[in-house]
């Protein structure tokens, strides 16, 4: 029995792009943050898991440009913030704090802020400072055109 050369170079190969595209696709899954049942756990230094796309019954709820790359925009009358981590990498939450449960107060620069005890949270929706101890509860998001779709 003998293999062609090209046999011998292709199984390889595609095992190698396989790979690759399985870390992309891993990578992309950590972008944003999700919800999490984890009360009473301590502050989690990963992301959380990104949620499934936006379902049937998704709204407009912004514009895409409205969401500055590498900032947020809280959106008071959704009860939604909304954070561009990265140019194209959405990600959407609920606006209530994981403490106690304030409204989120605003968006600064990089940080997600609740003013009742002082949390912060990254645009990933993860903790930078107590006394919240849970990333915030993620929205599916998606970028349709120039809209962004939550639901
Ligand atoms: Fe947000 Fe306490 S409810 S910090």
């Amino acid at each position: 029995m003998s293999f062609d050369s090209s046999d011998r170079t292709s199984v390889p190969r595609r095992t190698v792009l396989g790979g690759a595209g399985a870390a992309a696709a891993v990578a992309a899954l950590a972008a944003c943050g999700a919800s999490t049942d984890t009360a009473g756990d301590p502050p989690q230094a990963q992301p959380p898991t990104t949620t499934a796309p936006p379902g049937p019954d998704a709204q407009v709820v912004a514009a895409v440009a409205d969401v500055p790359v590498g900032g947020g925009v809280l959106i008071e009358g959704k009860r939604l913030v909304l954070t561009q981590p990265a140019e194209g990498d959405f990600c959407a939450f609920l606006a209530l704090c994981t403490h106690q449960g304030c409204n989120i107060t605003s968006v600064e620069g990089d940080t997600i802020v609740c003013a009742c005890h002082g949390s912060k949270f990254a645009l990933d929706g993860s903790v930078l400072q107590g006394p919240a101890k849970r990333p915030l509860k993620s929205q599916p998001v998606e970028a349709r055109g120039t809209d962004l779709v939550v639901g």
